[in-house]
């Protein structure tokens, strides 16, 4: 029987839409492996140390910061150029491209936050072998044949390009037409190089075969770490034996992921730590097109490369090999020369760029659920918030809010006064976040389809016609954001949501962004679809997700120049930080997803996303009570706290529970908003220093070699350190407490004191998860319970003094307006606490104003000394005062100190 076109399309469209909604669990062969991609396959498939890729040095030209030379195919007879660049901030930039290829290959702009300062680099021998060239402390070796880089810091190697001599371009050829020399060759084509197919779709592929690869090898490292976004470990895992695929970076939409997997996910961040005990050194890939990422871990080795070692007698050096294999563009590699985490974690937010300070309120808790399917649900929803005293700063609208799915527009029946729904909730002091994403639905009328339509702005199919494809609208086509009349066109539209009378508060949800196509190769976009500038989707895929957040960023700040936006975004790259938050997607409520959310978003932050965080409950299923109570209490220390569940799941906000459950959620919420001023502190912190919100222990304590593998636990900035509970009726937990005898730990539910001696079984019970603060920090908490954070702002501040083992302590604060740039004009207080020899002192760290009533509510000294008698505060407006004093178990609490936050200040213990 023939089916009519229309017939056909809707055959597809209710087909992907059951597969995308009703399958249980990920159907994994709509996703390829590495063995079903020609490039990977390719790639793969070169032997290591056989490199026919010589740097002919005697074509070397040395500039005052890089050296340039001829890199050959000698197989191919095709040359190359090689650029190496010293970089300041510790780094080098590796550069290859070809000198004449068929087409221009694709060079990545905007993704690198401006243009990387270079350094001085000075050659420090020349032969035609090896060049050695210098800078600072940092030193690279160009070998010439085969060709290689070794990079060295303070002559210790600490990594190889090329050292397994799996480097390849793939150049830019004419279809069966031979090179010079290789007439007579038979070359072996793999089938897919010209065009490839996967499941019922066709990849054209009109510029044929065109990858990059190469390897590097990690000289005495222990782990790897990086290449978020994937449901895995922290450390990642050797791939190839076991049949492991490589890890793959490509952005996609994956109904219901399973975890412990190197499938993509939704967000590609190609940069990789290598750690040791000694020394951390980063390499960042800079490439946007699909990606597959090989890891070999000498700790992995099988047991008879181990024997070997053994018979041999050779020191079985640890050591961890990557190689990137990428479907197109160039080579651009950049090395971190760290040499700890915290230097690496900087240097790669030196290139990528950091997170803007974010709106404090979106910091504290966010409620979501597709959907909130009135004005009224919404305004009920916050009400029982207030009744049940449960703090609640954001309510999000799904999809459903839309006219038919149509962005920028409101359902005319549902929503049809959001101005007012919008003054309600910023009564109370909160905010509306909605959802807007990349998909149009193709309908006449539609002022964005009518728009895209006549100014040709939607992507182009490979015939050169509008791509249509299914998303949640129905027939969609995409904005190409790539262009530039697109992204002006665009970002205009965020000034329709604004509402004079309510202070322009709407934020932005930015999903479906990788983009997510239902009934596309893979649920995202065909490859040969074609952007701005004639390159095809395949060059820029992992980046269409982070294009799309740069222009609601500029969008919003059209809408309000001084307003932070707050954006989340489902697709990321490297550099999303500048823009938007990211969250793990659609996970679903069970225990391997709760314990996976700490690695996951761990690895973010080390990929420079510290703003991450997974849907609190689960997104699809219900959750049992039980793990509802500890998702609450874990997500609490994630950078980004939000509930969030799927449109056929039960209703969950908290307040529906039992008494006894509401009241351990209402305690994890409370724990958050009273740690709200640390969160904040760190965001500013991260913005000005470049270092993550949230940390895995190896960060920092480098020297620890049992900290490598821990990824259930991790560290608030540097001050708290918080452990997931995911399995179901623990009564104990095994803790990691790190740093040795002279390192204090304090329960932050008892203030009992724990050394840094390692594993410690501490007992748990449903009230809460292991929590410490880290002896030698000063904590600033708000812990007077409010509806909202916005509420909180002018309430006192309580300080935690978690004693080091000399009797002291430091620690920080930041204070704003909270809202808006003004802190970029020197309206801030940036505030310095310190405790030794029983004298507490508050200084500003820097020169600047902001007017505010906050002030010091109370200094709770933990681990406290004993026999104090008196407090005695100085300040310049209070003269000398005498404080009230209490001793608690384990705490000394000084009442009152009064003071305000502006103002510098000692409390003397007597
Ligand atoms: C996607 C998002 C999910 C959202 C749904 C409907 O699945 O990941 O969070 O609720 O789309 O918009």
């Amino acid at each position: 029987m023939r089916l009519t076109k229309m017939n056909w399309i809707l055959r597809n469209f209710i087909f992907s839409i059951f597969l995308y909604q009703t399958c249980y669990g990920v159907v994994k062969e709509n996703f390829k492996e590495c063995s079903q991609s020609s490039f990977c396959r390719r790639l793969r498939d070169i032997k290591p140390d056989n490199s026919n890729y010589i740097l002919n040095l005697n074509t070397l030209q040395v500039s005052e910061n890089a050296v340039e030379s001829e890199l050959l195919n000698s197989a191919e007879n095709v040359k190359f150029k090689l650029v190496l660049t010293a970089l300041a901030g510790n780094m080098f930039r590796v550069y290859a491209d070809e000198v004449s290829p068929l087409h221009k290959r694709y060079r990545v702009e905007n993704i690198l936050d401006g243009e990387p300062q270079v350094a001085r680099l000075e050659v420090l021998k020349r032969t035609e072998d090896e060049v050695v060239v210098q800078s600072g402390d940092n030193k690279a070796i160009l070998k010439s044949k085969p060709f290689k880089i070794e990079f060295y810091k303070n002559d210790a190697l600490v990594a190889v390009v090329n050292g397994r001599g799996l480097f390849t371009i793939e150049h830019l050829r004419a279809k069966n037409v031979p090179l010079e020399g290789e007439e007579n060759q038979v070359v072996q084509e793999d089938p897919g190089m010209w065009e490839e197919n996967f499941k019922s779709h066709h990849d054209s592929k009109p510029r044929g075969p065109e990858g990059v690869a190469l390897d590097i090898t990690f000289p005495g490292a222990l782990r790897l770490y990086g290449l978020p976004q994937h449901a895995d470990k922290l450390a990642l895992r050797t791939t190839g034996s076991g049949g492991l695929d490589p890890y793959r970076l490509y952005n996609l939409d994956v109904f219901e992921y399973i975890i412990d997997s190197t499938m993509s996910l939704y967000g590609a961040v190609p940069v990789v730590y290598a750690h040791s005990t000694s020394n951390t050194v980063g390499a960042f890939w800079l490439n946007p097109s699909e990606t597959w990422v090989d890891i070999n871990n000498s700790k992995d080795q099988n047991v008879v490369s181990s024997l070997v070692n053994l018979v041999s007698g050779q020191a079985s050096e640890s050591r961890v090999d990557v190689h990137f294999m990428s479907e197109s563009g160039v080579v651009d590699l950049f090395i971190l020369m760290g040499p700890m985490p915290k230097d690496c974690a900087k240097q790669y937010t030196q290139l990528t760029g950091v997170a803007p300070l974010p709106q404090y309120y979106t910091l504290a808790y966010h409620q979501c659920r597709w959907n909130y399917i009135t004005e009224d649900d919404v305004t009920s929803v916050v009400k029982n918030f207030d009744e049940h005293d449960m703090p609640v700063d954001t309510m999000w609208l799904d999809i459903e809010y839309t006219d038919g799915k149509k962005y920028f527009t409101w359902d005319p029946i549902k929503f049809p006064h959001p101005d007012q729904m919008l003054m309600n909730l910023t009564s109370t002091g909160r905010h509306l976040v909605i959802i807007i994403d990349p998909h149009v639905k193709r309908e006449g009328g539609y002022f964005l389809h009518e728009d895209a339509l006549s100014n040709d702005y939607y992507v182009k199919t490979k015939d050169g016609n509008v791509y249509e494809g299914w998303c949640w609208p129905g027939s969609s086509s995409y904005p190409d954001f790539f262009n530039p009349s697109v992204f002006n066109y665009y970002k205009g539209l965020y000034s329709k949501l604004k509402y004079d009378n309510v202070n322009n508060d709407i934020m932005i949800w930015n999903d479906m962004n990788e983009p997510s196509v239902f009934n596309g190769p893979e649920i995202t976009m065909p490859k040969d679809c074609v952007h701005h500038g004639g390159w095809e989707h395949r060059h820029l895929h992992n980046m269409y997700g982070m294009v799309y957040t740069a222009i609601t960023y500029e969008g919003l700040l059209q809408r309000n120049p001084n307003k932070r936006p707050f954006i989340l975004s489902r697709a990321h790259f490297a550099g999303t930080q500048r823009y938007a938050a990211i969250w793990t997607g659609d996970n679903m409520a069970d225990w391997h997803h709760l314990a996976i959310s700490y690695p996951m978003c761990l690895s973010e932050a080390l990929g420079g996303i510290s703003f991450c965080g997974a849907d609190v409950g689960g997104f699809f299923n219900n959750p049992e009570v039980e793990l509802l109570q500890r998702w609450y209490q874990a997500g609490v220390w994630l950078p980004f706290f939000r509930a969030h569940a799927h449109i056929d799941t039960r209703r969950r906000e908290p307040y529906l529970f039992a008494e006894d459950v509401r009241h351990r959620i209402r305690s994890a919420l409370r724990l958050r908003y009273a740690h709200l001023p640390l969160w904040y502190t760190l965001f500013y912190e991260h913005e000005k220093f470049g270092e993550p919100v949230i940390r895995p222990l190896f960060y920092a304590f480098p020297k620890d070699p049992e900290v490598v593998d821990i990824d259930n636990q991790l560290l608030v900035g540097d001050s708290v350190l918080a452990q997931v509970i995911s399995e179901p009726g623990a009564t104990s937990a095994k803790v990691y407490l790190p740093g040795g005898s002279s390192q204090y730990w304090y329960d932050i539910r008892d203030s009992r004191k724990y050394v840094g001696d390692g594993y410690t079984s501490l007992s748990v019970n449903l009230d809460s998860i292991p929590l410490f603060y880290r002896g030698g920090s000063i904590i600033s908490r708000k812990d007077r319970p409010r509806r909202s954070s916005t509420l909180m702002h002018r309430d006192p501040y309580t300080l935690i003094v978690a004693l080091d083992s000399n009797n002291s302590a430091k620690g920080t604060l930041y204070i704003d307006d909270n809202e808006s740039f003004e802190y970029r004009k020197k309206k801030y207080l940036y505030i310095q606490f310190e405790y030794k020899d029983k004298v507490f002192t508050s200084r500003m760290i820097d020169n600047t104003d902001y007017e505010t009533l906050e002030w010091i509510e109370r200094v709770i000294i933990v681990g406290a000394p004993l026999g104090v008698e008196k407090a005695v505060l100085t300040s310049k407006s209070l003269g000398t005062v005498n404080l009230e004093t209490h001793y608690g178990e384990d705490t000394l609490t000084i009442r009152k100190p009064g003071v305000s936050v502006r103002e510098s200040f000692t409390i003397n213990l007597i």
